[in-house]
């Protein structure tokens, strides 16, 4: 299946398949064994894990078409998600993020921002982790959700439905699947159909007129107008759903990681702050934090499976190989081994790009969204998110943290960015 055959990670497996107490920590101690390329069998399934500059430079200039990032996902996913989710989709995320889109959302994320503050009230105590997690579907639903998705009681239904369904629970507790598996995914299919039962509603609250908003969920709507009604709705529910989840991947959990590490940064703090203030200036400054705290919270697991027969230089030799298998990286292993890469230093970004890579053996081994053809197409977007959510939330609050050491990831995480492995409790109070 792979020739010449690289050294083999024997008894490694990923969370999946086997307990596996820190699954980063057990690649990371496969690499110290194995070396930058190895494989590792776990389940029905081998793995070609690649760390050497080259190799990770090339990985990331794979075709879909010989390897592919979707099926990649839709095989991890679908420990989570009901097989009806993948199936007939008519609105994939990726076609959401045109700039116009973009444009769009950012115009809707003060409405969710104010939302979120009329909930905190005047003082009280709050995990970062939850407050990001409520903002991120927020966000999300105010964008695509449609009519009322995103506040009172449809918000809290439609909340409450996600937090059932999220994907990310595929890679963030993958030691779980066994359990979803074993009970026929009812959770999440009793999720789903509260999610097609509000996305209804939303269809029938649209206005007649195109130009009276929710332009990406009347587009979805628009996708659907041939079929009978009720298979419409469900497909449009579907589709947003699908949207909804990929979103929840990441961004709930960067938003969190940004709010810990700016209250770790009290002279970042002070400048998020101006930006309230509406000191454009201080933007740049904000968006280079945000992405520095999500290369440092990287947990992702880069992965493609391969369709097609093809041959990967790694530096030190070429490897044919064969179908079926999946070639993957580690985000945690690579974002933080050059020197002083273990540092938050939001200076290191020049834009959305490193300043300098001449300590890295490549580019691509340092990312938040990713290198090449699959870069993240919400980049922008989420970015923007975050900047204005810490400065909207700053803005408002004083908040002081109740946790005496940093937060760490969820350990059996293998996947997306790390969600909190305990309570991340703070104390807020207004300021004006
Ligand atoms: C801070 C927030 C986010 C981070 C750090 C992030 C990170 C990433 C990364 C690293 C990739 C590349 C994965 C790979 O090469 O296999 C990616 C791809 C992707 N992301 Fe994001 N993401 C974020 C937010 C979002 C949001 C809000 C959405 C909305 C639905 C989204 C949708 C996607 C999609 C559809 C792709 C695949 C693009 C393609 O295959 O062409 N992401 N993201």
């Amino acid at each position: 299946m792979i020739e010449p055959a690289p050294p083999h990670a024997e008894g490694v497996g990923l969370p999946w398949d086997v307990a596996v107490d820190d699954a980063v920590a057990v690649l990371a101690a496969a690499r110290m064994e194995y070396g930058d390329t190895f494989t590792v069998r776990s389940g029905d399934d081998t793995y070609l894990f690649i760390f050497s500059p080259q190799g990770v430079t090339n990985f990331y200039g794979l075709s879909e078409g010989d390897a592919s990032k979707g099926v990649a996902d839709y095989l991890m996913l679908r420990r989570k998600l009901p097989d009806e989710m993948f199936v007939g989709r008519r609105t994939l995320p990726h076609e959401l993020f045109s700039r116009d889109r973009t444009l769009g959302y950012l115009a809707d994320l003060d409405g969710a921002l104010e939302a979120t503050i009329d909930e905190l009230g005047s003082e009280g105590d709050i995990d970062l982790f939850a407050l990001g997690r409520r903002i991120g579907q927020r966000v999300g639903l105010v964008s695509w959700g449609g009519p009322g998705a995103a506040t009172g009681d449809r918000f809290q239904r439609l909340a409450a439905a996600f937090e059932v369904l999220d994907g990310s629970d595929a890679f963030v507790h993958p030691d779980s699947m066994a359990a979803v598996d074993a009970s026929d995914k009812a959770a999440e299919r009793a999720a789903l159909e509260i999610v097609v039962s509000e996305i209804t509603e939303g269809i029938e609250m649209l206005p007649d007129a195109d130009t009276d908003g929710h332009p990406t969920f009347r587009s979805i709507v628009n996708a659907w107008s041939d079929q009978p009604d009720d298979w419409a709705a469900r497909g449009v529910a579907l589709d947003v759903a699908l949207v909804h989840i990929a979103s929840m991947s990441n961004l709930v959990a960067a938003i969190g990681w940004f709010l810990v590490d700016l209250l770790d940064h009290p002279d970042l703090l002070a400048e998020v702050r101006e930006g309230n203030d509406g000191n454009e200036g201080h933007r740049g400054t904000t968006e280079r934090a945000a992405l520095e705290s999500i290369r440092l919270a990287q947990r992702s697991i880069i992965s493609r499976h391969v369709l097609k027969p093809l041959s990967l230089d790694v530096g030190d030799a070429v490897y044919e190989v064969g179908r079926g298998v999946t070639i993957a990286t580690l985000l945690p292993l690579t974002n933080t081994e050059a020197p002083g890469h273990g540092e938050f230093r939001p200076d290191r970004w020049r834009g959305r790009r490193l300043a300098d890579v001449s300590d890295l053996g490549s580019r691509e081994l340092v990312t938040a969204f990713g290198h090449g053809s699959h870069t993240c197409p919400a980049q922008p977007f989420s970015l923007a998110a975050m900047v204005r959510t810490a400065q909207r939330l700053f803005g408002a609050y004083d908040i002081r943290p109740g946790w005496t050491e940093r937060p760490t990831p969820v350990p059996a995480q293998i996947g997306g960015v790390a969600r909190a492995g305990g309570p991340c409790e703070a104390h807020y109070v207004r300021r004006h």
